[in-house]
């Protein structure tokens, strides 16, 4: 397992077996609790990429697919803070049950303000699932219904998650060396 990509001091967090495994529990159980009803999996870009075409193919109802892109990293150093929906969806999700798929939550403010947006859209229900969680990090309360792995406050990246738009395609987590006291990257 590579420790160095690109000039990237990083140690592994959770391996690409560990994923592969954690990810088919996680379609195991979204395929017995959607069976029976009109599932939109709808993906937090650019973050949720790589863990949503795996976590789609692991589930085994009908379902169909929508994407929201969203520059957001509320709360991070060097952001504003503010969360902008950058695109609009492509269905109709009146009447659905949505599953947004995110990468992590980490404030939870990106989450909180697309389960508001979406629930102007009459949806039948909302769900979360996400890869990861730092619940150490939150700054609101949400409610996340699915969750691949709780971590502790690290900076990750890898399997979609960047620093400054890099290493997203890392095909497995990494714990970024060099952050300061609050777990910013430095
Ligand atoms: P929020 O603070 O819960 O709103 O999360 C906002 C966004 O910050 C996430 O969707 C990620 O894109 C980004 N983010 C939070 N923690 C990390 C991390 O450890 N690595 C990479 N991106 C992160
Ligand atoms: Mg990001």
């Amino acid at each position: 397992m590579p420790t160095r990509v690109d000039g990237l001091h990083g140690k592994p967090l959770v391996t690409q077996e560990a994923m592969r495994a954690r990810i088919r529990e996680l379609g195991r159980q979204i395929t017995a609790d959607y069976a029976q009803k009109e599932l939109i999996m709808i993906g937090v870009l650019k973050g949720a990429y790589a863990f949503y075409a795996d976590l789609a193919r692991a589930i085994r109802v009908p379902l169909k697919v929508d994407f929201l892109v969203v520059s957001s990293n509320a709360g991070r150093a060097g952001s504003s803070g503010k969360i902008k929906v950058l695109t609009e969806l492509t269905e109709d999700i009146a009447g659905r049950d949505v599953l947004l798929v995110e990468d992590i939550v980490d404030s939870g403010r990106t989450v909180r303000h697309l389960r508001n947006a979406l629930s102007t859209r009459t949806p039948k229900s909302i769900k979360v699932c996400t890869l990861l969680n730092k619940p150490d990090r939150r700054r609101v309360e949400v409610r996340v219904d699915y969750v691949g792995f709780t971590i502790p406050n690290k900076f990750v990246v890898g399997y979609g998650l960047d620093y400054r738009q890099q290493y997203r395609n890392l095909p497995y987590l990494a714990v970024l060396d060099k952050v300061d006291e609050e777990g910013e990257p430095v």
